[in-house]
């Protein structure tokens, strides 16, 4: 991973290298800037929550040069497939099942089984996304809680050198977030740079806003959100029989979500132990998931986040 220091303004083609080595790259697209991690890897997404300071892990949106390469990470309906032929390259986000064998980090699509994906049109993000040749996973490019950018000194300005490099494109065309859609249920679910009555028209028929009136698709109420089959229990420090514990730090736990209590370990591991640990307690006839505990600190408190919805009683949701 590139060393950390002021952000670096290089070409493409290094970039894309910076990517591919586990880096953070704010980049341009006709929407916002971006900041983009490599979406298979674990370790660099958990830096883009890190970097941005985020409480909780959100679902972020992952980005690809074409169709193609989308069709390869999620199945597409026929809705889809109309809507891409329509509207990509462009600001619009399909929120559509994930493929089998899709190879995205668990921590892209915060354990759901459905992903966000969009092809960008700005010629700089196409360019990256090729060069890349893997998919990139893209909040705006602005600390938790502040306003996109739509300009590199944006990015510089809120970052600072929580980034590696950022690719300067210049004001972005369109200043506003991408449209959000899924597909099946059909539903609008964050308005954005394209406008719903344009799919409206090319679909023919109203788009239905998401079922939830007044309910905005933020990162801890989505419904979907993976949770264990039994209980989890917080803060425990030490073995009980009737436990799978998972462990952190000074913790070992039967499995661990970082020995070295490093918190970007952690959150890379986060949502896949918490299906090992499920898997496993359910195999060897324990009723529960226990949890060693994590500092409330930086990603500490992203962590503890999720694993407080997890734990939460299971109760159908209003
Ligand atoms: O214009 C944009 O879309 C910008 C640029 C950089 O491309 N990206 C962006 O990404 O706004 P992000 O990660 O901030 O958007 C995340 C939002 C989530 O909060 C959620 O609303 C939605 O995308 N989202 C992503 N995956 C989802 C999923 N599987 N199900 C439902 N919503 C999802
Ligand atoms: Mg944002």
């Amino acid at each position: 991973m590139p060393a950390t220091g002021t952000p670096r303004h290089p070409g493409i083609a290094e970039a894309a290298e910076i990517l591919r080595a586990g880096g953070l790259v704010a980049f341009p697209t006709e929407t916002v800037y971006g900041l983009g991690a490599d979406a298979t890897d674990g370790r660099a997404v958990a830096r883009i929550f890190a970097a941005k300071g985020r409480p909780s892990f959100n679902p972020l949106i992952v980005h690809v040069p074409d169709a193609d390469a989308a069709r390869r990470i999620a199945v597409f309906d026929p809705v889809a497939e109309t809507l891409a032929a329509a509207f990509w390259p462009g600001p619009l986000t399909l929120v559509l099942p994930l493929r089998e064998g899709h190879g995205l980090s668990p921590l892209v699509t915060a354990g759901l089984d459905t992903v966000g994906l969009r092809v960008p049109s700005g010629e700089m993000a196409r360019a990256l996304l090729r060069s890349v040749g893997r998919p990139v996973a893209a909040p705006s490019a602005n600390p938790s809680g502040r306003i996109s950018p739509t300009r590199a000194a944006h990015v510089r300005a809120g970052l600072g050198d929580a980034v590696d490099a950022v690719l300067d494109g210049g004001p972005c065309a369109v200043g506003l977030e991408s449209t959000i859609l899924r597909t099946s249920p059909l539903a609008l679910l964050r308005a954005g740079g394209l406008a719903a009555e344009a799919i409206e028209a090319r679909l023919g028929r109203p788009l239905p806003r998401d079922e939830t009136p007044g309910r905005v698709q933020a990162p801890g109420q989505l419904a979907s959100h993976y949770a264990p089959s039994i209980p989890v229990r917080l803060d425990v420090a030490g073995h009980d029989p009737d436990a799978i514990l998972i462990g952190f730090g000074p913790v070992a736990g039967d499995v661990t979500l970082s020995a070295t209590g490093d918190l970007v370990e952690a959150a890379a591991n986060l949502f896949d132990l918490l299906h090992v640990a499920d898997a496993r307690a359910r195999a060897e006839g324990k009723a529960r998931i226990d949890m060693a505990p994590v500092p409330e600190t930086g990603l500490g408190r992203a962590i503890n986040d999720r694993l407080r919805r997890a734990a939460a009683p299971r109760i159908a949701q209003a």
